[in-house]
């Protein structure tokens, strides 16, 4: 079995953990790492060896994930870079960093990982997004099941990690504020906040697993629901009357125009 470490170990590497052990990765093949120690106290009550030292975290790792924040990863790339051994992979989580940029302070052919999941790797159903370089088969492979474990990964080319972290990872924020507004519409026509939120969840659920098992384009489920002269088609257009499409599409540049990348 692999020893995984997660250096920087906040949200994102706790739920990777969890994820790990309920796919049955065993706790003491897992190592954690943050400077405040006590916060890695539930996942050490569950046999994870937990340190407030990265150095000692990284030791007889075969991957290292850093969950650091952008502006945190340099420091600690140039504490652990001498103490890296030539097959350890190292995986960074950290939006707007490129695989160049993270290799600056390591040997030409350290074996790198850019991955982007999302928060809802907490329920084990992220999207995560990854780009590799110096990885063989055998490495992106074990890199992968790492984010299995916590949803579903695939393995995209490196230019396009940016709209990656706006569609995936920002996706979230965006699908959210459409449930709430979702709700808000609910709650004008009589339902509880409470009612609503479980209408439009589960609706919002449905909609997408039509997709994911139906494997249709997403207007053709829309036909299905709209009746000529019916309520929904009437509803929709009003909908792209006041820009909703092209209000997403337009959030949607706009937030890849404001990621940072270095
Ligand atoms: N939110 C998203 O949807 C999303 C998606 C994909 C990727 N990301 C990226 O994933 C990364 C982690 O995000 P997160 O939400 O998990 O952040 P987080 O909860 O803040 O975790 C980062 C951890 O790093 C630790 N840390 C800071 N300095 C350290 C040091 N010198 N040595 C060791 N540990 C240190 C912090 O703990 P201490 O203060 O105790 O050290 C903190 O727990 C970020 O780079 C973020 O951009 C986020």
């Amino acid at each position: 079995m692999q020893t995984i470490a997660l250096v920087g170990c906040g949200n994102l590497g706790s739920a990777i953990i969890k994820g790990l052990l309920a796919s049955g990765q065993a706790p003491q093949h897992i190592r954690a790492s943050r400077r405040s120690l006590w916060a890695l106290q539930p996942l050490s009550e569950l046999g994870v060896q937990t340190f407030s030292d990265n150095l000692e975290a990284i030791q007889g790792a075969d991957i290292i994930i850093l969950g650091l924040k952008p502006y945190v990863m340099p420091k600690v790339l140039a504490e652990i870079a001498p103490k890296l051994g030539p097959q350890q992979i190292l995986v960074s989580l950290a939006s707007g960093l490129s695989l160049e940029s993270l290799g600056q302070e390591l040997p030409e052919e350290q074996p790198l990982v850019r991955a982007m999941p999302n928060t809802a790797a907490d329920v084990s159903e992220s999207l995560s997004c990854l780009a590799q370089k110096n990885c063989s088969l055998q490495q992106q492979k074990a890199v992968g099941r790492i984010f299995e474990a916590v949803g579903e990964a695939i393995w995209i080319e490196e230019e396009l990690m940016e709209a990656a972290t706006i569609l995936g990872a920002c996706g979230v924020a965006y699908v959210l504020r459409f449930i709430r507004a979702m709700v808000q519409g609910g709650i004008q026509l009589g339902f509880d906040a409470q009612t609503a939120k479980k209408i439009v969840t589960q609706t919002t659920k449905g909609a997408a697993e039509l997709l994911l098992q139906g494997g249709k384009h997403p207007e053709e489920e829309i036909d299905k629901v709209t009746t000529p002269r019916g309520c929904t088609i009437v509803g929709l257009n009003e909908m792209e009357h006041s820009g909703f499409s092209s209000a997403l599409i337009k959030g949607i540049l706009a937030s890849f125009e404001a990621i940072e990348k270095k």
